[in-house]
């Protein structure tokens, strides 16, 4: 192979605060989205799936019992699938004591007021498309809700949003629905795969187990759909030494449940 490309712009990896800051905060709630501004991460990753009467929500699991008092709310609609509970159902769920105490009454919240939270504090979305096989058109449907709430103009394209997904059939169909929207593919794709990859993906997203530096490289070689390098952004990293190889490697993200720990492993520029 010639040449990697190196990290575009900076020489510090971008650090992406995992389902929010959610080491210290319940996941993909506003209080991880309020914790990740308040350690001074401007990106926020989530996870998008569909209620029984169509509304999007941020949660990660596709049921709701790990994260929320579902059980106990509704004992006899087992096995409590996001799916089979109307919106307002999942509105009355508390998502925050399962974690703590002191975050009793947070909420599930639905995409949109994620994403206002997000707005106000100026903040940069990594949307992740989860289990779109349950979910028919849920990319399209994911893309209007982002058009509604203004967040495919310009500024957001170039610079606040990417829609990833462990599907590739889902980012492929992002990207022909709306071929602006920068986009993520969740796993580690072979070598030999990447050039299909490229036709539709402007990252290869890979747990950070699976990588090393010959595979950023090569991954970097290849131009994605917006005619730059394709990028690397690497979850879930939690702790200094795995972020310093990391960035070693030459990822251009790094997926964490602990931003602010992540960003002070990392060397300055
Ligand atoms: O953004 C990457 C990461 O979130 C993928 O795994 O299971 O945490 O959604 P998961
Ligand atoms: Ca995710």
């Amino acid at each position: 192979l010639p040449a990697p490309h190196a990290r575009a712009g900076s020489d510090r990896p971008t650090v992406i605060a995992h389902r929010g800051a959610s080491a210290y905060a319940p996941e993909n709630t506003l209080a991880a989205v309020d914790k990740a501004a308040e350690l001074g991460i401007a990106w926020v990753e989530n996870d998008v799936q569909r209620t029984k009467d169509g509304e999007l929500v941020v949660l990660h699991d596709d049921n709701l019992k790990r994260t929320t008092d579902v059980e106990e709310l509704f004992p006899g609609r087992a096995p409590w699938k996001v799916k089979d509970f109307t919106a307002a159902e999942i509105a009355r769920l508390d998502a925050g004591s399962w974690f703590s105490p002191a975050y009793a009454g947070a909420r599930v919240p639905t995409l949109e007021q994620f994403m206002d939270r997000m707005e106000l504090h100026h903040q940069k979305l990594l949307l992740e498309i989860k289990n779109p096989d349950l979910y028919p058109g849920i990319e399209q449907q994911t893309l209007k809700v982002l058009a509604n709430e203004g967040w495919l103009d310009r500024s957001h394209l170039a610079r606040r949003l990417i829609v990833q997904s462990f599907s590739a059939d889902s980012v492929r169909t992002v990207h022909k629905l709306k071929p602006a929207v920068k986009t993520g593919f969740l796993g580690t794709p072979s070598v030999a795969d990447l050039p299909r990859y490229a036709a539709f993906a402007d990252q290869i997203n890979p747990s950070h187990g699976s990588i090393s530096m010959g595979y950023v490289a090569s991954v970097h070689y290849y131009t994605g759909p917006h005619g730059r390098p394709l990028e690397v952004f690497t979850w879930t990293v939690n702790d200094a030494d795995a972020a310093r190889l990391a960035a070693d490697y030459g990822v251009d993200g790094i997926i964490t449940n602990s931003p602010d720990v992540v960003r002070d492993a990392l060397p300055d520029d």
